[in-house]
C-alpha cells in the first residue's frame, strides 16, 4: 500500500472506541452479575481476541450493531475451563489481564496466541499471581502461560515495571484473594482498570502511586460508553500538526490524563492543540480535540513521562523528525516487548525513509529538520502501530511511503485508511 504525500489535514472525525478500556469492559462484564451493555465498543482484531476467549470461557454475547455489543455476565466465578488453550491473537492486553481472572476460577487454563505475543514475556504477570498461591506455567516466561486457580493469598506487588497490564492482572485477581490487595506503581499507567472496578462497585482505594482492591461479593457494570480511543486519535494529531494549514476536529476522544502524554510533548513542542468540550463518561475524562498545524521545535521525553505516550513513540519520532532540533526518547525499554521490538522497527522504518533517527539502549535520538522528509518504502513488521507510522509520515513526506503489507492495522483500527483519506487534501 502506497501513502501519497498530502497538502493539508481538515474536517472533523470521530476515532473508535477505546481499545484498553473495550477490552476491560468485556472482561469485567463478563464476570459481572447480569447483562452489561458496551456501546462505543472499539471493534479491532484485539478485542476480538478477547471476545472470542471470553466466548471459549463460556459467556454468551449479543452484537446488537458493530459497536454495541451485550455481555451476559457468568459471575466472579462462573468462568468454565475450555476444551483447549484459549487464543489471544495479537494481543497482550488479553492475555494479561485475563490470566489474573482465570487464576480465582476452579480449573485450568491456557493462555496462547500468535508468534509476536509469544515472543513476549509473561513471567511478569506469572510471579505476582504464583505470589498470590495460583499455579501458574510458562514456556521460558513466554507463553503459552498456565494458570490453575486456588485459594488466592492478598499480597503487596510491587510492579518491577511500570505496566497497566500487569497492574491490572494483580487487581483483577485479588478481587479473588482473601483480604486487601495493593499494587505500587513506579510511574503513573493507565488507569482504566481501577476506574472501571470501582463503577462495578468493586472496593478499589487509591493513593498517589498504589491502589488497592479488596475482594468482592459481585460486580455489576450496567451501561458503559467507551470514549474515542486517544491512540488511535494520535496518527491524526500528529499529521494535522505537521501539515501546513491543517485544522481538524477529533470528536468524543477519551482525555485520560494517564493517556495523553501526547498532547502534553507536542504542546512543549509547539503544537497547536485544544481540549474543550470537557466531561466524564463512566468516570472517564472525555473532549473534542481542536488542532491546527505549527511548525515545532525538539525535546526530550524522559523516563516519567513514558508511560503516559508509550503506545504514541513511534509517532512522537516522526514529529521530533519534523522539528527544529535534536529530541530523544529515554527510559523507554519497554518499547523493546511490544507487538515489534519498537525501538528497532521504528529507528529502521524511519531511517528508510530519511530521517536522521538513532536507537539507544532504552530509546532513541532523532536529528530534526523543519521540512519534509524523503519518503520511500519501509515495512512494519506486522506491528499495527508501526504501519500507522509509515501513513502519517507518508503524508507529510515529499515523496510517499510504500507501507508494503499494512494488514497489521486491522489489529487496533479497522477502517484507518479510509478514515485518514476522508481528512486528507492533496
Ligand atoms: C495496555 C497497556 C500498555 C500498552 C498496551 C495496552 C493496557 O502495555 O502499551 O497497548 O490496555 O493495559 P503495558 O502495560 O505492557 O505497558
Amino acid at each position: 500500500m502506497k501513502i501519497e504525500p498530502a497538502t493539508a489535514i481538515a474536517g472533523h472525525i470521530a476515532v473508535p472506541g477505546d481499545k484498553s478500556i473495550s477490552h476491560r469492559a468485556v472482561m469485567i462484564g463478563a464476570v459481572g452479575e447480569g447483562e452489561t451493555t458496551v456501546r462505543g465498543f472499539g471493534r479491532s482484531a484485539d478485542t476480538e481476541a478477547t471476545i472470542a476467549a471470553v466466548r471459549a470461557l463460556g459467556v454468551t454475547f449479543d452484537e446488537d450493531d458493530v459497536d454495541t455489543i451485550r455481555v451476559e455476565g457468568v459471575g466472579l466465578r462462573g468462568l468454565q475451563e475450555p476444551s483447549g488453550p484459549i487464543n489471544c491473537g495479537n494481543s497482550g492486553t488479553t492475555l494479561r489481564l485475563l490470566a489474573g481472572l482465570l487464576a480465582g476460577q476452579r480449573g485450568r487454563f491456557e493462555l496462547t496466541g500468535d508468534d509476536s505475543l509469544r515472543g513476549r514475556p509473561v513471567d511478569r504477570v506469572a510471579a505476582p499471581l504464583a505470589e498470590m498461591g495460583a499455579r501458574v506455567e510458562t514456556l521460558d516466561g513466554k507463553p503459552p502461560l498456565a494458570v490453575e486457580g486456588n485459594g488466592l493469598t492478598a499480597i503487596r506487588y510491587e510492579l518491577p515495571v511500570a505496566s497497566a497490564q500487569v497492574k491490572s492482572c494483580v487487581l483483577h485477581a485479588g478481587l479473588y484473594a482473601d483480604g486487601r490487595t495493593t499494587v505500587v506503581e513506579p510511574l503513573p499507567t493507565r488507569d482504566h482498570t481501577e476506574l472501571m472496578l470501582a463503577a462495578a462497585g468493586a472496593p478499589v482505594s487509591r493513593r498517589p502511586g498504589r491502589v488497592s482492591l479488596e475482594p468482592v461479593e459481585r460486580l455489576r457494570l450496567g451501561e458503559l460508553d467507551v470514549p474515542g480511543d486517544f491512540s488511535a486519535a494520535a496518527p491524526f494529531v500528529v499529521a494535522a500538526t505537521l501539515l501546513p494549514g491543517s485544522e481538524l476536529t477529533i470528536h468524543d476522544v477519551g482525555l485520560n490524563p494517564r493517556r495523553t502524554g501526547l498532547i502534553d510533548v507536542l504542546e512543549r513542542m509547539g503544537a497547536r492543540i485544544t481540549a474543550f468540550h470537557r466531561r466524564r463518561s463512566g468516570g472517564e475524562p472525555v473532549g473534542d480535540l481542536e488542532v491546527q498545524s505549527s511548525e515545532l521545535v525538539a525535546t526530550t521525553v524522559k523516563a516519567e513521562e513514558v508511560p503516559r505516550l508509550v503506545d504514541e513513540l513511534p509517532l512522537f519520532a516522526l514529529a521530533a523528525a519534523c522539528a527544529r532540533g535534536e529530541s530523544s526518547v529515554e527510559g523507554a525499554r519497554e518499547l523493546r516487548v511490544k507487538e515489534t521490538d519498537r525501538i528497532e522497527t521504528v529507528t529502521t522504518s524511519l531511517r528508510a525513509l530519511g530521517i536522521r533517527i538513532q536507537d539507544r539502549d532504552d530509546g532513541f535520538g532523532v536529528r530534526g529538520v523543519p521540512t519534509r522528509p524523503k519518503g520511500g518504502g519501509m515495512g512494519s513488521d506486522g506491528d499495527h502501530r508501526i504501519a500507522m507510522l509509515g501513513a502519517v509520515a507518508g503524508l507529510v513526506s515529499r515523496e510517499g511511503v510504500d507501507l508494503g503489507n499494512a494488514e497489521a492495522v486491522a489489529v487496533s483500527f479497522p477502517g484507518f485508511f479510509e478514515l485518514l483519506d476522508s481528512v486528507t487534501q492533496r
